[in-house]
């Protein structure tokens, strides 16, 4: 009897919970389609994936590094985050146009402006090549042996099938190594921005509101996708047409209450569901931690200096959103883990899976050696981890010690044409050249940066493990860091613009007193130290960590039979649905689902610099011209939450209602629920979407764009 009371506690708890999942979108017929019509979904499995038939997937595509973004127009219309196309903007801005501060309305197909660099990778479709990945693979190889076979056998595999399909391919592993996946892909390159609003409605709310419910920024851009005359991608040429995507997605103006479906189609970065307690222990109670303090030291000193002028917080606005994004991040997961209990949690879910297969003796006995590998591996990997926090948090924290180091393939061409050998020494230094005068760097504030960050170093980096150079700099100066980083700031040629510029007319005469510049002496001993005792340390655990997870993948699958099993995510195409919803963060407090203008308009008044919009805007809204856009009681939505499984790469990801329309686009998620990256809860995890109603209205309203909803197909 007692046997049968843990048996079912333990299915109970390790059910999949609801709304949890980032589904691969070919196996949704067989996974998934049944749980998502109880949900509400009126289509098939088919209209979302299809290799034969135009289907949802052919309008979701990737945008640029690391987002997504949807066609909503058979002329090749795109539509994305405004945080996504940002670079994008930033870089078609000058001080004359700059169309971050004041927005950009294309008024025609000719006023749309190329965006260089800039790409849109669309999925034709998705292969399993698990055996073909895995075929010679002996039992006794060796982890390095198995890793290297299964990288050359995925090269090869991709090298083939680009031959043979005509497009390109990547391929991917799954559940941790158990499966591969091979993706065809097609990726256009003259890509041009149509509109945007400006940064104060795009990112209303700055960092304050950053990964913060309620929300009210409408955080989007859109694009055109320029083909050749057979609808092919092309380099960027006058010549090109508007895409035709096989599919775009219809709009609905109709809007959502709580509880209606809504699915994510998009490309997800990185989750991992299946730690171990081990791993979560590392995570929350050092790498997070860590990660964090460094960076909170490395915003405040950059922010006090942004305030001190214009063009240092100009200079540093792009590198301080970006360190801030994650930091903030990793506090909000810290936690969220802490909170939620999710060491324990993981603890008792080990215990359970233990239980679980505790009726065969020899497998029991293999799991408890496994979780017995898991401890040691991460006891022996912790300090590492640490070091090499400290190396690319810490250290490479310091701009001067990044800009140095990117001399060495210089000095390294520079020695070949010295032996008369054959070497790139003019192209290599030629790129380099663009970097002076220091756009994106502050002498001042660096060396503010530097002494910190070498503090801290200090404080945290036993002798033992410091680069030999560093530690008898630190030694020289008997530890104190302000008088090193002057030595180095005030000596070196690298990262002073009048002195670099110097060095670039004397150059290879003076090469041999360059190379001995004491930051570059620097940059090139820290590299070097990291290259050849921590990185390939890292490495090593990594891959141990690895193999140890997909024995424990594949237990999991095995064992726990009444449990639909998701692929963590890995930056490929995936589908999560849920629903509209609310939340309650903790006690006595409740969100609603949605926001309104009227919650921008507070936040106006507050006068703080992150909620300025131009009057303008709030004018508008005062006009209460909200047509079509409006609620059943004339109110302007903004922004709504959903329990969306949704992580880094969904920003720009279409949101879609039961009957495949458009309803948003996903930018973000709620601060309690930042840890669903490691630990998705249906109680509190919320996906973050600006409501297309509020989008059309700034196209139509606020730009006077409205030609571009002509295109579109608007179900009313
Ligand atoms: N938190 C969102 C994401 O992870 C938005 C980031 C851009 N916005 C910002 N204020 N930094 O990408
Ligand atoms: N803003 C994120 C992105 O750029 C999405 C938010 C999240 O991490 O869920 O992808």
């Amino acid at each position: 009897m007692k046997n049968k009371i843990i048996l079912f506690l333990t299915i109970t708890s390790l059910a999949l919970k609801a709304d949890e999942g980032m589904w691969m979108p070919q196996l949704i017929a067989a996974l998934n389609i049944t749980d998502m019509k109880k949900n509400g979904f009126k289509l098939s499995a088919e209209q979302i994936y299809s290799i034969n038939k135009a289907s949802m997937k052919d309008a979701v595509a990737i945008f640029g590094g690391g987002c997504t973004a949807e066609a909503i127009s058979d002329k090749g219309l795109i539509l994305t985050n405004h945080h996504c196309g940002y670079g994008s903007i930033a870089s078609l801005s000058t001080v004359q146009n700059d169309y971050l501060k004041n927005g950009y309305w294309a008024m025609n197909n000719k006023e749309e402006l190329y965006c260089k660099d800039l790409t849109v990778t669309f999925i034709k479709r998705i292969e399993d090549v698990t055996s073909k990945i895995t075929e010679n693979l002996k039992t006794s190889f060796s982890e390095i042996q198995r890793d290297s076979t299964i990288q050359s056998n995925i090269k090869l595999l991709e090298r083939k099938t680009k031959e043979e399909y005509k497009y390109d391919t990547f391929i991917r592993g799954f559940f941790y190594g158990n499966e591969y996946y091979l993706f065809v892909t097609e990726t256009f390159r003259d890509i041009r921005l149509v509109g945007t609003p400006p940064e104060s409605i795009g990112k209303f709310g700055g960092e304050t509101d950053n990964w913060v419910w309620p929300r009210h920024n409408a955080d989007f851009s859109m694009f055109r996708i320029y083909a050749n005359k057979e609808n092919k991608p092309s380099e960027y040429n006058q010549e090109n047409i508007p895409y035709k995507p096989a599919y775009s997605f219809p709009i609905s103006l109709k809007g959502v209450e709580k509880g209606d479906f809504t699915m994510v189609y998009g490309f997800p970065g990185k989750t991992q569901e299946y730690l171990t307690s081990y791993a979560v222990d590392l995570l929350q109670n050092q790498q997070d931690p860590i990660r964090v303090e460094l960076r909170a030291k490395r915003l405040s000193i950059m922010e006090n200096d942004m305030k001190k002028n214009d063009t240092l917080r100009l200079m540093y606005a792009n590198k301080y959103a970006g360190v801030a994004n994650y930091y903030k991040k990793w506090s909000g997961e810290m936690l969220g883990l802490k909170k939620s209990n999710a060491i324990q949690k993981k603890q008792e879910f080990e215990q359970q899976f233990l239980n679980l297969v505790g009726s065969d003796g020899a497998k029991k006995d293999k799991y408890i050696n496994l979780f017995a590998q898991f401890k040691k591996t991460y006891e022996e990997y912790a300090p590492l981890s640490k070091q090499y926090d400290y190396f690319t948090e810490c250290l490479l924290g310091i701009d001067a010690l990044r800009l140095a180091s990117s001399f060495q393939p210089v000095f390294a061409e520079l020695k070949k044409k010295q032996d008369g050998k054959e070497n790139k020494f003019d192209q290599r230094f030629k790129e380099t050249k663009p970097i002076i005068p220091f756009k994106n760097y502050n002498k001042e504030t660096d060396r503010k940066l530097c002494t910190a960050m070498l503090e801290m170093f200090v404080n945290n980096i036993d002798k033992s493990l410091r680069a030999v150079y560093l530690d008898s700099l630190i030694n020289v100066y008997n530890g104190n860091t302000q008088a090193l980083t002057d030595f180095l700031y005030n000596n070196s040629s690298f990262i002073d613009n009048k002195k670099a510029e110097l060095m670039y007319s004397d150059f290879e005469k003076n090469a041999q007193l360059y190379e001995r510049d004491p930051m570059y002496l620097l940059a090139t001993a820290v590299y070097k130290h990291y290259q050849k005792t921590v990185i390939p340390q890292i490495n090593y655990y990594e891959l141990q960590i690895a193999e140890l997870q997909k024995e424990y993948m594949k237990g999991l699958r095995e064992n726990v039979k009444d449990k639909k099993f998701y692929p963590d995510a890995n930056g490929t195409l995936r589908v999560s649905y849920g629903k509209v919803a609310d939340y309650k963060p903790r006690d006595g407090v409740e969100y609603l689902h949605y926001t309104t203008s009227d919650g921008l308009v507070e936040k106006n008044k507050t006068g703080l610099e992150d909620f300025y919009v131009k009057p303008r805007l709030i004018e508008l809204f005062e006009k209460k011209d909200f047509g079509n856009y409006a609620d059943k009681k004339g109110k302007l939505h903004i922004a709504f939450t959903g329990s969306n499984h949704t992580t880094g790469g969904n920003s720009g990801s279409p949101v879609i209602n039961a009957k495949g329309e458009l309803i948003g686009t996903n930018f973000d998620r709620n601060w309690e629920g930042t840890m669903s990256d490691i630990s998705y809860n249906g109680n509190f995890c919320r996906n973050i979407v600006l409501d297309v109603r509020y989008t059309l209205w700034i196209v139509d309203k606020y730009a006077g764009a409205g030609y571009l909803l002509n295109e579109m197909k608007l179900v009313k």
